[in-house]
């Protein structure tokens, strides 16, 4: 990493996203922006870094003047052990997707898809309690392990859990039991519709309904009306599901959300200030989908 002439000022701070590959990342538009809104004198960049690379650039960040570092695909568990300190809730989750670099040099890793996932919906839909009933969880990714590490913890009495490999869902919920006091049940994808009866929330965490894929074809005529819709795709940002569950009347929350009230605790503690989403980063970040 050459060194700037920034460096040298003691305001300046740099952090970066740490992916392999990581030019589809979206985080130096949302930081980028946050940056230029508060005036903060830092950058935020791309950090590629193959996985064999990986432990040995974790090390250098604070060498390579990283005041912290975000993770993504495929080193959020390569995080996990990387790091010197993790945060209990990334250890529920198995990953961590945010690093921060301490004033001794110790790395503490930490993860905020959850809290991304539960301040989308709550800033979506203002009515949101994971408490309200039970969960529908399509997919076992982890993307539906951070999710339902969240939703447990916030006091959901019930995971209805499907995906297309069912053995797949089933290890998901014998490591997620005992988080908080709900339970998680595992279904059968092909008969995926027959869960939805008396659900409060149905979140697709799989990549069904992206850009490039096949729609989600889920018939939801046993969802109630009142149950909160939530697609974590983005991509196209009104997905099929999304569609068809406005049209009969349930709220929905779209998935560009979760993407940038993940990035606000990261921003907070490299830059010192919360961060918040607003509609101009919305269509900022959009943009550049
Ligand atoms: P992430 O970690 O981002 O959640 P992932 O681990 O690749 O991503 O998970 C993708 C999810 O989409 C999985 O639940 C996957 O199902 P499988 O576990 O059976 O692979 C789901 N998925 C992808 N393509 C699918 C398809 N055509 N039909 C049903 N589910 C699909």
């Amino acid at each position: 990493m050459t060194e700037t002439p920034h460096t040298t000022q003691s305001s300046f701070r740099r952090a970066g996203v740490i992916g392999w590959p990581v030019d589809h990342s979206l985080s130096p538009r949302v930081h980028g922006f946050w940056l230029r809104q508060y005036g903060i004198d830092g950058e935020y960049v791309r950090i590629p870094v193959p996985p064999e690379d990986f432990a040995r650039q974790l090390k250098n960040l604070r060498i390579d003047g990283f005041v912290g570092a975000n993770v993504t695909v495929p080193h959020k568990e390569a995080a996990l052990a990387g790091v010197d300190e993790v945060h209990p809730l990334a250890q529920r989750i198995g990953a961590v997707n945010t690093v921060v670099v301490r004033e001794d040099g110790s790395l503490y890793g930490f993860n905020t898809d959850g809290f991304g996932f539960l301040e989308n919906l709550k800033a979506g839909f203002a009515d949101f309690s994971a408490s309200a009933g039970p969960a529908v969880i399509l997919g076992a990714g982890g993307a539906a392990r951070a999710v339902i590490v969240a939703l447990l913890d916030a006091g959901a009495p019930e995971i209805r859990l499907l995906n297309r490999t069912k053995e797949r869902a089933e290890q998901l919920a014998d490591q997620l039991s005992g988080i908080g006091s709900g339970v998680v049940l595992v279904g059968d994808w092909n008969k995926r519709a027959d869960y939805l009866d008396g659900a409060s929330l149905l979140a697709n965490t799989t990549t069904l309904g992206m850009k490039g894929q096949m729609p989600l074809d889920i018939d939801l005529s046993a969802l109630p009306q009142t149950a909160l819709v939530n697609d974590i795709v983005y991509a196209p940002l009104e997905t099929d599901l999304l569609a068809r569950a406005r049209a009969r009347s349930n709220p929905t929350v779209d998935g560009l959300g979760m993407l940038l009230h993940q990035a606000r605790p990261g921003f907070e503690a490299w830059f010192g200030r919360m961060p918040e989403v607003t509609e101009a980063l919305r269509q900022h970040v959009l943009a550049g989908v």
